[in-house]
C-alpha cells in the first residue's frame, strides 16, 4: 500500500450490455494505473459515465443525471467529469463546449488512454479521446469484476451493418474480432472463480472471426471449458445465422437453448428500408429450421414502432409475425430518429401518438404470447441455475431457465446460488414462472432439459 490515499472513480453504466462489459474494462485499466473503486459519489474524485446513444431519451436520461453530478463540483472543485461510450462518440466536443462541466470525453475505441486523459483533467485542461479504431479489442486488459455467477465477454465490437436506424455503426466504428484463445483463457479465469453463466456480446456476432474459426467454432470452444458454465450470446442478425451455429447449440447442452434474433418489422416494405437484408420469408425458414435442429429452442426479439413510412397494415404484420413466431421475450421501442443515420433522411412522419398506441398494442401482443407459453409448461420440468434469493422474499430463490424463463421456488436447504436444480412448474404469469424443488443436478448431467 502506497502511504498517499489512492484516487477514487465512481462509474456509471447506461445502454447494453456491451457498455456494462466495457466498465469492467475500463475499471480493469484505471485499477491497474493504481485507481480505487467506489460505489458511493460523494466519495469519488473521478466521476463517469458510460453513456448510450441509441435512443433520443437515452441521451436525455443522462443529460439529466449530469446535471445532479454538476452539482457535487460545488463542494469538490477538483472533481473530474468524465462521459465515456456511444455519447462521447456521438457529440464530442459537444459536450466539452456547451455542458462546460465536463472535463473528459472518451469514446468506445480510446479507454487505454483514460489515466492520461484524467491526469490531462486534474491539471486543469480538458481530456478527450474519441477516435475510432479498426483493431481495439482490448485482448489482454483483464476487466475488473465483482465476484459472481454470471459473466459477460465482449467477443467482438463495433458493426458493419448499417441498418438505416442505427448509430451504434457510428459511436463503435467497424467491426473487429478479439482471438479465441484469449477469450477460452477468460473463460478458464471464470471458471476458477466459479462463475457459472457467461454470456458472450457483440452487436452481430455471426460476423465473428478469428482466423479460420467462426463464431460456432469460437462457442464450441468456450462450452468445452467447462461443462458447469452455461453459455449465452448475443445478438444474432437473422441475414447469417449459420446452419452451422444452429449444430453446434444442439450438441452442446451447456449452450443454452436460447437465441435472441431480432426481426424489428414484420413488413417486408419496411425490412428493406431499415437496410435489414432479408425477408420475413427467410426470418421465418430460419425460425423453422432452428425448431427443428434444437428442439426446444426459444427466441427473442426486438422491435421498432413507427419506423418512417411504417402504416397500419406495415404495424399489423408486425403484430402478425409476433403472434407466428410466438416469442418468449421482446424488447420493444418507438423508433427514435439518430443524426448521421440514412433513416433520418426520411423524415419521421409517424406521429408520437400513433407510435405510442402501435407500441402499446405490440406489448399487449408479447404479453399475451408470453402469458400463453408459460401456461404451457405448468406442470412441466425444468432445470435452472439458482441465483440468489428472489426479489420480493427471502423466504424464495430466483433461478433461470435455458430458455432464461425466471422461475421462482421456496428456499431449500440443499439449494445454493450456482447450483443447478430440477423443478417443477405450477402456476406462470406472463414474466414469471413459480415452482418447487425436485432434485439438484450435478454439472456433468445434462444442463437442459429438451422438450
Ligand atoms: N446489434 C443488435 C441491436 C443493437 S441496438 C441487433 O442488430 O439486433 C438494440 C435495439 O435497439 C435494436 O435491435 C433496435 O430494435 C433498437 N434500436 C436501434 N436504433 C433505434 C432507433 N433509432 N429507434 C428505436 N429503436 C432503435
Ligand atoms: Fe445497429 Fe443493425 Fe448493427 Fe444492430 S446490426 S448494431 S441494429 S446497425
Ligand atoms: Fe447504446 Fe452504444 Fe450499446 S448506443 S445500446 S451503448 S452500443
Amino acid at each position: 500500500m502506497s502511504l498517499m490515499e489512492k484516487n477514487k472513480v465512481y462509474i456509471e453504466t447506461y445502454g447494453c450490455q456491451m457498455n456494462l462489459a466495457d466498465t469492467e474494462i475500463v475499471l480493469g485499466i484505471l485499477q491497474n494505473y493504481g485507481y480505487g473503486i467506489t460505489k458511493d459519489l460523494n466519495n469519488a474524485d473521478v466521476v463517469l459515465l458510460n453513456t448510450c446513444s441509441i435512443r433520443e431519451n437515452a441521451e436525455q436520461r443522462i443529460y439529466g443525471r449530469l446535471g445532479n453530478i454538476k452539482t457535487l463540483k460545488r463542494t469538490n472543485p477538483n472533481l473530474v467529469i468524465g462521459i465515456l461510450g456511444c455519447m462521447a462518440e456521438r457529440l464530442r466536443k459537444d459536450l466539452i463546449d456547451d455542458k462546460k462541466i465536463v472535463d473528459v470525453v472518451v469514446g468506445p475505441d480510446e479507454y487505454r488512454r483514460l489515466p492520461e486523459l484524467i491526469d490531462t483533467a486534474f491539471g486543469g485542461d480538458k481530456g478527450i479521446g474519441v477516435r475510432l479504431s479498426k483493431t481495439e479489442t482490448y485482448d489482454d486488459i483483464i476487466p475488473y469484476r465483482e465476484d459472481g455467477l454470471m459473466a459477460w465477454l465482449s467477443v467482438m465490437r463495433g458493426c458493419d451493418k448499417f441498418c438505416t436506424f442505427c448509430v451504434v455503426p457510428f459511436t463503435r466504428g467497424r467491426e473487429r474480432s478479439r482471438s479465441l484463445q484469449s477469450i477460452v483463457e477468460e473463460i478458464k479465469q471464470l471458471s476458477r472463480r466459479g462463475f457459472k453463466e457467461v454470456t458472450l456480446l457483440g452487436q452481430n456476432v455471426n460476423s465473428y472471426l478469428d482466423g479460420q474459426n467462426d463464431f460456432a467454432d469460437l462457442l464450441a470452444a468456450c462450452a468445452e471449458v467447462d461443462r458447469s458454465i452455461r453459455m449465452r450470446f448475443t445478438t444474432s442478425h437473422p441475414q447469417d445465422l449459420s446452419d452451422k451455429l444452429l449444430y453446434t447449440i444442439a450438441a452442446y447442452p451447456n449452450l443454452c437453448n436460447y437465441i435472441h434474433l431480432p426481426v424489428q418489422s414484420g413488413s417486408n416494405r419496411i425490412l428493406k428500408l431499415m437496410n435489414r437484408t432479408y425477408t420475413i420469408e427467410h426470418y421465418l425458414n430460419l425460425i423453422d429450421k432452428a425448431r427443428k435442429i434444437i428442439p426446444g429452442v426459444s427466441f427473442s426479439t426486438d422491435i421498432i414502432a413507427g419506423f418512417p413510412t411504417e402504416t397500419y397494415e406495415d404495424h399489423l404484420m408486425t403484430l402478425d409475425i409476433m403472434r407466428e413466431v410466438k416469442y418468449d421475450g421482446a424488447y420493444m421501442f418507438k423508433y427514435s430518429p439518430r443524426e448521421r443515420t440514412k433513416a433520418f433522411e426520411m423524415g419521421d412522419d409517424v406521429s408520437d401518438e400513433v407510435k405510442t398506441k402501435r407500441l402499446q398494442e405490440i406489448i399487449e401482443v408479447q404479453q399475451k404470447v408470453s402469458f400463453e407459453i408459460n401456461q404451457k409448461l405448468i406442470g412441466k420440468e425444468e432445470i435452472i441455475l439458482i441465483e440468489g434469493f428472489s426479489r420480493k422474499s427471502d423466504q424464495f430463490l430466483s433461478g433461470r431457465t435455458d430458455t432464461n424463463k425466471v422461475v421462482i421456488i421456496p428456499v431449500d436447504d440443499n439449494l445454493k446460488p450456482g447450483d443447478y436444480s430440477k423443478v417443477k412448474i405450477n402456476k406462470a404469469t406472463h414474466a414469471t414462472l413459480f415452482g418447487e424443488f425436485v432434485e439438484k443436478i450435478t454439472p456433468d448431467k445434462k444442463l437442459a432439459l429438451t422438450a
